[in-house]
């Protein structure tokens, strides 16, 4: 039996989505396809989309073993930015009543060495979601300068020690190869202290870059509201500042558009139990939007 990746605010998006028998819905972020086989599991149709066939390849496996009629759902590569020509190619010519956007990366990619998203786990430096891509967090490492390295941990880690860390970065590139090389010049550097590590700015930082995160962010909310029918919702669970902002600004100005409203005044957060039995949904934010314009 395989370990999934656990679905974060599960039980919240599926109330907030209210599920209709036969309805079409469209995650893009299929991962494990754990949200997805919920939603299929109460008789609706499903486009997924991920940018890892990896993931294709176990959310069917894992739908086809759960007895979902594979004539229920299309699962489709690629990356959500270019969600128009992903629909246009399943031949659906019918709206979505549901969109899902649960950002980041899964327990599995986070999990595997290889990929390199994880500093407690030994592995190349890569970073990239979509393995087609060609720079990876190595690539970004060794080529940009010091002062290139200051901006990208200020503005997409949030890094109070950007400055500090770009100059020790730079110094140690002739010996940073892996995830632990790098996690261990940081650590040498600032220290350690609380529970967080003191590498996981740097590391957000990074992933953010190497597979340009929030400008996809941008792209696929803005074609998702074009596929998505008139009362319908568009979903975000979002995992830090950065994204949940970019999520909220865009809202706002669909909102100040006329063009529907946010379902909450406030995200939704995940109970103190979720995050006890899943300490990855501690920072996770759900957002939700409804079309009201055709
Ligand atoms: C947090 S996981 C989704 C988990 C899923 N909801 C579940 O319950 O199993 C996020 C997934 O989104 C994918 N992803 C992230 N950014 C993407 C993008 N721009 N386009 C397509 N897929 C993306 C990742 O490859 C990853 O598999």
């Amino acid at each position: 039996m395989k370990t999934y990746h656990k679905s974060v605010l599960l039980k919240e998006t599926l109330v907030a989505l209210h599920i209709q028998k036969g309805a079409w819905y469209l995650d893009c972020t299929l991962g494990d396809g754990g949200h997805s086989l919920e939603i299929l599991k109460q008789g609706s149709k499903l486009v997924g989309i991920d940018v890892d066939p990896q993931a294709l390849e176990r959310a069917s496996q894992r739908f086809e073993q759960e007895g979902i009629p594979a004539k229920q759902y299309q699962l489709i590569e690629g990356n959500f930015r270019d969600l128009t020509n992903l629909i246009a190619q399943t031949g659906i010519d019918q709206k979505f009543l549901g969109v899902i956007f649960d950002l980041g990366v899964s327990s599995l990619q986070l999990e595997t060495p290889e990929r390199g998203f994880s500093f407690l786990r030994e592995g190349p430096l890569d970073m990239r979601m979509d393995p087609k891509l060609s720079v990876t967090a190595l690539d970004l490492i060794r080529g940009l300068n010091k002062g290139e390295l200051n901006e990208l941990f200020t503005k997409l880690g949030e890094e109070k020690f950007a400055r500090k860390l770009a100059a020790a970065v730079v110094s140690a590139r002739p010996v940073i190869k892996t995830t632990g090389d790098l996690a261990r010049v940081i650590e040498k550097e600032v220290g350690r202290s609380g529970k967080i590590h003191p590498a996981t700015k740097i590391f957000q930082a990074l992933r953010i870059a190497v597979n340009d995160e929030l400008n996809a962010l941008k792209e696929g909310l803005e074609a998702s509201l074009k596929v998505v029918e008139k009362d319908g919702l568009v979903l975000v669970i979002s995992f830090h500042s950065l994204e949940d902002r970019a999520v909220k600004n865009i809202f706002r100005h669909w909102q100040n558009m006329g063009l529907g409203e946010s379902s909450f005044k406030k995200p939704l957060l995940p109970s103190e139990r979720e995050i006890n039995q899943n300490p990855r949904a501690r920072s996770a934010k759900l957002r939700v939007f409804q079309k009201l314009v055709s």
